[in-house]
């Protein structure tokens, strides 16, 4: 199957587009500094509204859900209501929570959909189109979420969206990258298919009539009215599968996080339907007892033991996970101590293990017969949020319900069309991902809350399909191990490995001459890609309370703002 060109900066190079690149001089990076509060966005509008928000005596779930609004108006490639996510709430309190707003598999969706009459995945049918989309869970994760821990109203958050969206925004040459990344059939029903300028005031009539119509009436506009049926009489028309009781009977699932620690920190992530959680706290596991620190950043023994990790990981991750509604999670054993021993075991000094030696905890079973944003809240209380939410590729499946004015997600992709198959990342899965009516397809979205000692200590995320895993990883690395502040552990270059294909993806500077001659000697290979992912950090000053915060200069048009 081809690799499509997916939303994430990653791929920017594979379509011939500039893309920003990390500064040379990370290591001088500073971030910003907030002493009561911080908000960390891929666009520096939405960045502005959350911090209105908190300055106007909102909380960091009020300022969240103002920013998800905002951001489906700013970042319309990436921010949406026509997708899902996943929400990590921490409270100042102690409390915690996992909102599961992840897009479901539509009632008439089956196992084979994506395949052809010999079996063979059709190239396109999980991405593009009308049987690409998932039930979208974005606006009842944000209802739920405001309900349980916001102070405000739902008119009073999305209030400055709907404005944005009628009165316009003047576009910056970093709104329009994921533009000029996309073809324009990705975005044809959107600004009548012409490429925006910079200076541009870009106005979305439509978008705000529709969030006005959410405004109004709550969650049921969307699920119940005439939403639902104007995305459903489009699917109709063009050969889609949704109907009206797939948005009546979709919920949002909350649960608690998933825990691990490290090194004193504990760290709070996403548990199933994302592999996002179990696979940063396997990593970790099994790379704790290494000096990392003492070895130094992207040291070739550093990213020796980095990267066997990480082939191991993304070999279970692919293998073993999907919903927990649906299939059975071996979370336990593969967070084991035990289990981190045996991977850690197998690990050869200054010696790459190729992939295909490899093999998952289970195997990956056949059957018998970029977009994503994410961003990092901290309000004056210490409330925090971690937001991940995605329509999955650029403009997702490319597909506007009439004058609804939002994409709809190509989450179906995010499933195992056929197991063996890469999807748009490359990710190889396995039948525990399959499709199933009702089912969430397995994620790799990976919102992270760090504490220590009951204190917060960082919030970070990032989108990037299944980069998504590594680069949390590295901002956590960064920070907690290597001593970076914010700003350096997002602009640091980074590095990728994911099983298969059995290779390091790196960003420019990632490692120096003499790192890369002996990983090569160790049997490592290597793919130079331009730059990747949109991180979103805030950092935590244990002894002052400081906010430190960091947005991706990978994507220019973020910011992170403080007071
Ligand atoms: O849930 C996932 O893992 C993917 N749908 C995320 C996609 C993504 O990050 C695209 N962005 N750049």
């Amino acid at each position: 199957m081809m690799l499509r060109a997916a939303c994430a900066w990653m791929l920017i190079a594979t379509i011939g587009v500039a893309a920003p690149t990390p500064l040379p001089n990370w290591r001088d990076a500073r971030p910003a500094v907030g002493v009561h509060a911080m908000v960390a966005t891929e666009q520096h509008l939405a960045s502005q509204v959350g911090i209105d928000v908190l300055k106007g005596g909102g909380n960091a779930v009020d300022a969240a859900v103002a920013v998800a609004y905002a951001l489906a108006v700013v970042d319309p490639c990436c921010g949406n209501i026509g997708g899902g996510g996943f929400m990590l709430v921490r409270m100042n309190d102690g409390r915690e929570r996992f909102i599961d707003f992840r897009e479901k598999a539509p009632a008439r969706a089956t196992r084979n959909m994506f395949l052809d009459r010999n079996g063979n995945v059709v190239p396109g049918r999980s991405t593009k189109g009308w049987l690409a989309v998932g039930v979208p869970g974005t606006v009842l994760g944000l209802e739920t979420a405001r309900k349980e821990f916001g102070s405000k109203s739902r008119e009073e958050l999305m209030a400055p969206a709907i404005a944005l969206a009628r009165d316009g925004f003047v576009l910056s040459d970093g709104d329009l990258i994921p533009f000029r990344g996309s073809s324009p059939q990705d975005y044809s029903r959107f600004a009548e298919g012409k490429m925006p300028v910079v200076g541009e005031v870009f106005r979305q009539r439509h978008l705000a009539a529709t969030l006005s119509s959410i405004s109004r009436a709550g969650a049921d506009a969307f699920y119940r009215g005439p939403i639902a049926r104007a995305v459903v009489a489009a699917s109709d028309l063009h050969g889609g599968i949704l109907s009206l009781d797939d948005f009546k009977n979709y919920s949002v699932e909350e649960s608690t996080p998933l825990h691990c620690s490290f090194h004193g920190y504990d760290i709070a992530s996403i548990p199933p339907p994302s592999s996002g959680g179990i696979a940063i706290c396997e990593i970790l596991n099994i790379v704790s007892p290494y000096p990392l620190a003492r070895w130094d950043w992207h040291s070739a023994k550093s990213a020796h033991y980095i990267v066997e990790a990480e082939r191991r990981v993304f070999a279970d991750r692919n293998a073993d996970l999907g919903d927990p509604d649906f299939v059975k999670d071996p979370v336990k054993q593969l967070l084991s101590p035990a289990y981190a021993a045996t991977l850690r075991a197998q690990i050869q000094p200054e010696k790459a293990t190729p992939s295909t030696q490899v093999k998952p905890r289970l195997s990956i079973r056949v059957h018998e017969n970029d977009d994503t944003t994410h961003f990092s809240i901290v309000d004056a209380q210490g409330n925090a949020v971690a937001l991940t939410f995605t329509i999955n590729d650029w403009f997702g499946a490319g597909v506007v319900a009439g004058e609804t004015g939002f994409f709809l997600n190509d989450e179906m992709d995010d499933f195992t069309s056929k197991p063996g198959a890469p999807n748009m990342y490359g990710l190889v899965q396995g039948v525990q991902d399959d499709i199933v009516a009702g089912k969430r397809p397995l994620s790799s979205m990976t919102p992270t809350i760090v504490t220590r000692d009951g204190k917060l200590a960082m919030v970070t995320g990032s989108p990037g399909g299944a980069r998504i895993i590594t680069i949390t990883l590295e901002t956590l690395l960064d920070a907690l191990e290597y001593g970076m502040n914010a700003q350096q552990a997002v602009d640091a270059p980074r590095m990728h490995m994911q099983w298969l294909p059995d290779r390091i993806d790196y960003e420019s500077g990632a490692f120096d001459d003499a790192t890369m001659a002996t990983l090569r000697a160790d049997g490592y290979t290597f793919d130079e890609i331009d730059s990747w992912g949109s991180a979103q950090v805030i950092v935590v000053d244990p002894r002052t309370g400081t906010r430190y915060g960091a947005s991706d200069p990978r994507r220019p048009t973020g910011a992170a703002l403080g007071y």
